[in-house]
C-alpha cells in the first residue's frame, strides 16, 4: 500500500493519545524450528498495519507533538547478510517507502529509545504480545524514573490494543480490495478441490490442491487448512489431513489464503463422490438454511449477536424436524440442548488476522454492526454416534462458511463464487 496509507494510520493513532504519550510497537521476531531453519516469517499484524514493513528486528516509536512524530528502527542494508537471508529495505529507503519521519539503525535502539521515552507521561504498547520487548520497555522506563536529576520516564503504561484494534476493525477501501483478492483466490482454490474430490483417494491430495492454488497466485494459507473426510469433520480443529477419503462420505474443507496480510476463511462440505445421500442432504439443507438466514442479519445497525441467534434458532428447528432433538423450539433454545450438535459461535471478525481483532461487546452489550466491518458466518452441525441417533446420521459433520462485508444495505458475500446449494455442488462436481 502507498506510504500515505501507513502514515494516515499512525496519525490517527497519534491523534487519539495525549500529546505527552509515547507509543512503541515491535516487529515479530524470527522463530526457529531448529538450528538455522526458521519457520516461515509472518509479521505481527499490528506492526504491519502501522508500518507496512515486512521484516523482523524493527521497532516503531510514535512521539506525538514532537518535530519527529514517527521513528522506525530497522536493519541496515548488509550485502553479506542479504546473501543469506534476502533483501532488506534499509534505512535510506524507509522514510520514502513507508512515510516515516525518521529511520534509524536497530543497533542504536538502546541509545536512542531512552531519549524518545524521556519527558513522556503515558507509555502505550501491545501488552502481552511480545514478552521480550515488553520487558525491555519496562526496564528502560523504570531506569529513567530512578535516574536522579534525570528527565524522568513514563509513569503509566497503557494497553495500545483497544485504540489500535478499534481502528483495524473498520476496513478501508484499500483493505477491502485485498480482502476481495484473498476471497477470490481462496474461492477458486475451493472450487478446484471440490472438482478434484471424486478423483482422489486421500485428504492430503485435496490439501495439496488448495495450497498449490494459493501459491500459484502468490498467496499463502491464512491458517492450517482443515480437510476432514467423514467423521473427522466432528473434530473441530482437525488438521492432520492425511486419511483416506470414503466415497460414501462427506468431506469438510475449511481453508483460506492470505495475500498482502489479508485473510479469507471459507468452509464447504460436500460428498466425496459428488452426490449427496438423502440423510447427508437433509442435514446439509438445515445448515445451509441457517447460514443464509444468518447472513441476512449482517446489516448496519443490527447487533453482533443477531446472526448467531438466528443461526442457532434455524439449526435447532432443523434438529427437531430431523428428530435429533425432542420437545419444543423454545425449550431447546432455553436449555441449549442444541449445543450437543452445535458447540461453536457463528462467526468472528476477519482482516489481517483470520480471527481478527476488535471487541465483540461494548459495556457488556453486543456491539452494533457498522459499515465495512468484515466477518464470517459459519454455522455447522456435528452429529455424534449416540445410541439415540439413527444410524444414517451418525458421524455427519457439516459447516458452511462465507466472508461477509457489512454494507449500507444488503450484506456483501465476498466468497460467493463457491457454490453452496445442493444442486450447484452436484452440478459442479459432475
Ligand atoms: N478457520 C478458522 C475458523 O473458521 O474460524
Ligand atoms: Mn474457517
Ligand atoms: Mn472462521
Amino acid at each position: 500500500m502507498p506510504a500515505q496509507t501507513y502514515r494516515a494510520r499512525r496519525e490517527r493513532l497519534i491523534a487519539e493519545v495525549g500529546a505527552d504519550a509515547v507509543i512503541a510497537v515491535a516487529a515479530a521476531p524470527v522463530r526457529l524450528r531448529n538450528g538455522d531453519t526458521p519457520y516461515p516469517y509472518r509479521q505481527d499484524s499490528d506492526f504491519w498495519y502501522l508500518t507496512g514493513l515486512d521484516e523482523p528486528e524493527a521497532v516503531l516509536v510514535l512521539t506525538p507533538n514532537g518535530p519527529v512524530q514517527s521513528t522506525l528502527f530497522l536493519r541496515p542494508k548488509d550485502p553479506e547478510r542479504e546473501r543469506w537471508d534476502g533483501d532488506r529495505l534499509g534505512i535510506e529507503q524507509a522514510p520514502e517507502v513507508l512515510g516515516i519521519d525518521q529511520a534509524l539503525d536497530i543497533g542504536t535502539l538502546d541509545q536512542v529509545l531512552p531519549e524518545l521515552l524521556s519527558h513522556r507521561q503515558d507509555l502505550y504498547y501491545l501488552m502481552g504480545q511480545h514478552a521480550t520487548f515488553e520487558q525491555h520497555l519496562n526496564d528502560l522506563r523504570l531506569d529513567l524514573q530512578q535516574e536522579a536529576g534525570g528527565p524522568g520516564g513514563p509513569t503509566t503504561v497503557v494497553s495500545l490494543q483497544p485504540l489500535l484494534h478499534e481502528q483495524r476493525l473498520i476496513k478501508s477501501p484499500e483493505e477491502i480490495k485485498w480482502m476481495k483478492k484473498a476471497a477470490q483466490i481462496s474461492a477458486s482454490a475451493m472450487v478446484m478441490a471440490m472438482q478434484r474430490a471424486p478423483h482422489v483417494s486421500n485428504e492430503a491430495q485435496l490439501h495439496a490442491t488448495l495450497i498449490g492454488a494459493y501459491a500459484e497466485q502468490m498467496a499463502t494459507p491464512a491458517y492450517q487448512p482443515i480437510v476432514a473426510g467423514g467423521e473427522r469433520a466432528l473434530i473441530l480443529h482437525y488438521i492432520d489431513n492425511n486419511q483416506a477419503l470414503d466415497p460414501q462420505s462427506l468431506v469438510l474443507i475449511d481453508a483460506g489464503c492470505e495475500i498482502q496480510g489479508y485473510a479469507a476463511d471459507i468452509s464447504r462440505t460436500f460428498p466425496v463422490s459428488g452426490r449427496f445421500s438423502a440423510e447427508q442432504r437433509a442435514v446439509y439443507e438445515v445448515v445451509l438454511d441457517a447460514q443464509c438466514q444468518a447472513i441476512e442479519c449482517v446489516r448496519v445497525g443490527r447487533s453482533y449477536h443477531d446472526f448467531h441467534e438466528k443461526a442457532t434458532e434455524v439449526l435447532t428447528q432443523g434438529l427437531l424436524e430431523l428428530g435429533l432433538l425432542k420437545g419444543s423450539l423454545d425449550e431447546n433454545l432455553e436449555s441449549e440442548a442444541y449445543r450437543r450438535f452445535y458447540m461453536h459461535k457463528t462467526g468472528h471478525w476477519l482482516g489481517l488476522d483470520v480471527h481478527d481483532v476488535g471487541d465483540y461487546r461494548i459495556d457488556d452489550e453486543w456491539r452494533v454492526l457498522e459499515r465495512n466491518m468484515v466477518l464470517t458466518v459459519e454455522p455447522g452441525l456435528y452429529i455424534d454416534h449416540g445410541d439415540d441417533i439413527p444410524e444414517a446420521f451418525r458421524g455427519i459433520g457439516i459447516r458452511i462458511e462465507d466472508d461477509i462485508r457489512v454494507t449500507r444495505d444488503a450484506p456483501e458475500v465476498l466468497t460467493a463464487a463457491v457454490p453452496k446449494t445442493v444442486d450447484e455442488i452436484e452440478a459442479l462436481m459432475q
